[in-house]
């Protein structure tokens, strides 16, 4: 299976920074899937832990610079967005465990799991924001690609 996890334009929420820091969660999950062909069973998990200690200290870091601007720009859907990222967080500890332990899931779970979860929610939910970013006239929220 090649790495089938790409950004796109579609998933840009307007905002080069946070796009930028998107991509680069894209990134961990492609390392995850080069992980996943390791056929080798100590290299193939360690890779796998690994990938995902990377995923969750990059995403702790991502989330909490999103929070930090949905509060300054008084964003009305934060509680409801921080609580989507303390669930994917718990999750992602979860499964930071299970990747030592192996159980009760399987190399193919996680990634389809983590690659869902990532589109859907900047799809959905991180577009719900840039919308209100871009609409709200502040010097942080310089469009992507903007000529000024
Ligand atoms: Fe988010």
């Amino acid at each position: 299976m090649m790495s089938e996890t790409k950004w796109n334009n579609g998933f840009s929420v307007g905002i080069e920074q946070i796009d930028a820091q998107h991509k680069t969660l894209f990134g961990y999950i492609a390392d995850l899937e080069n992980s996943v062909e390791n056929p080798d069973d100590r290299q193939r998990w360690s890779a796998i832990h690994y990938a995902i200690v990377q995923l969750r200290d990059y995403t702790r870091i991502h989330f909490s610079i999103e929070e930090c601007l949905m509060e300054i720009l008084g964003y009305p859907g934060r509680a409801n967005h921080v609580q989507e990222h303390a669930r994917f967080v718990n999750f992602l500890s979860e499964l930071e465990r299970r990747s030592i332990t192996h159980n009760d899931i399987t190399e193919n779970e996680i990634v389809e799991f983590l690659r869902n979860w990532l589109q859907d929610h900047i799809a959905v939910s991180d577009k719900e924001y840039g919308r209100y970013f871009s609409n709200t006239k502040t010097f942080i929220a310089r469009p992507t690609g903007g000529t000024e």
